[in-house]
């Protein structure tokens, strides 16, 4: 890909990754995604984030053809489908400097071998002069490592935030403009990586309120040049605000517990309520997470196997754990053979989630009236704590 212009002297200059289909090995990208790294040319010329190392070549290709010289590589995260093609960089242009706070200092340090004197660090606020143009660096941590920052180019108003405000997604446009394809892939990618951060993320957004921004241009997917969109749709998502909907995983052996589901399903929705069921031996687990970016409701459906719950369900609770929504409320239910641990083993994935857990419905081999009445009951008890929280 050749580098675009994004107005008189600032480029992109990145890679779009069409086919990439995992990312670190556990997030699936059904759209492939984007490094974005970009050109700020002044009388003095930054770089700002790098590309992932399988497409490093892509970028020396582009710096090539673009002819300038960099004299800074500004690194808002250390993370290596940003950073790691750095040392590529510095290798092209020997005398340039990385400019980035003292943590990704370490981290650079440690990850990429790259030596202590090739650094010049800046702290939240500071600015780096280009001559006619200014940098200005501000710290955001966990958006979503510890070390994250992003960088504010203040004459043209436009924010370069690195992961945060991003989404992977490969498209032909550099703006975006398929705002209902950019909006479910900006929510996944929140969800997946950002949503653990939720109220770090708050806190940074009621920051850069202070600042005007003309375009976000995020190191991955598109950039907005109408960049309220994508503010927004933050602000929602780290917002406490829950919507009137249950997502829920499931797993069923021997139809079991999937009858007990289907009948969940059909109360809840009979219940004027919004039910999201994940088969989890074939869904994609960035959907559920999505899922989880709102929902008030969290309804695990699970069989006993060895003792214990399906594995499928133990990585769906860990997951949920892991991402911390915002969820409000958790359920249990699924059916046993001859008895075991599941439910105290999934309540314990879940327990650094702040939520209320429901009485659970678990119940010995297929389901039967009574038990179909106790699922009634699960749905009146979702009903009424959603109308408690006024949705
Ligand atoms: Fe896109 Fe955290 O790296």
């Amino acid at each position: 890909m050749t580098i675009r212009k994004i107005k008189e002297g600032i480029y992109w200059a990145g890679s779009l990754d069409w086919d990439r289909r995992l990312f670190d090995e556990l997030i699936p990208l059904p759209d492939g995604t984007t490094y974005n790294s970009y050109i700020v040319e002044g009388e003095k010329t930054a770089l700002i984030d790098t590309v992932d190392p399988t497409k490093g070549q892509e970028l020396v290709d582009n710096l090539t053809a673009w002819g300038g010289s960099i004299d800074f590589v500004v690194a808002n995260h250390a993370e290596q489908d940003h950073s790691g093609s750095i040392p590529r960089v510095l290798t092209l242009f020997p005398h340039a400097k990385v400019v980035t706070n003292s943590k990704c200092k370490n981290m650079l340090m440690d990850l990429l071998l790259i030596p202590e004197e090739k650094f010049l660090t800046v702290n939240d606020g500071e600015t780096l002069s280009l001559g006619n143009r200014t940098l200005q660096f501000f710290m955001t941590p966990w958006v979503h490592w510890p070390e994250t920052m992003v960088t504010y180019l203040k004459e043209e108003r436009i924010l370069f935030s690195c992961d945060f405000l991003g989404s992977h997604l490969a498209a032909s446009h550099l703006f975006a403009r398929d705002k209902e394809k950019v909006f479910e892939s900006a929510k996944r990618y929140y969800a997946e990586i950002m949503m653990p951060f939720r109220t770090s993320i708050r806190s940074h957004l009621e920051k850069l309120d202070a600042l005007t921004v003309n375009i976000v241009a995020p190191s991955h997917g598109p950039l907005h040049d109408e960049p309220h969109f994508i503010l927004d749709c933050y602000r929602e998502w780290v917002s406490d605000t829950v919507k009137n909907e249950v997502v829920l995983p499931f797993v069923s052996m021997h139809q079991s517990t999937r009858a007990m589901v289907d009948y969940l399903v059909d109360a809840l929705i009979d219940r004027n309520i919004t039910v999201k069921p994940f088969n989890l031996i074939q869904t994609d687990i960035g959907e559920l997470a999505k899922a989880l970016v709102d929902a008030a409701t969290l309804v695990i459906a699970c069989p006993t196997v060895l003792a214990g719950p399906h594995p499928a369900a133990v990585y769906a609770a860990y997951l949920a754990g892991a991402l911390r929504p915002k969820t409000r409320i958790v359920g249990i239910i699924g059916s046993y053979g001859w008895g075991g641990k599941s439910v105290e083993t999934l309540s314990q994935l879940i327990q650094n989630l702040t939520v209320e857990v429901l009485d659970p419905v678990l119940i010995k081999g297929y389901p039967e009236q009574e038990d179909f009445r106790l699922l009634e009951n699960l749905a009146d008890e979702i009903l009424k704590k959603h109308k408690a929280l006024n949705i």
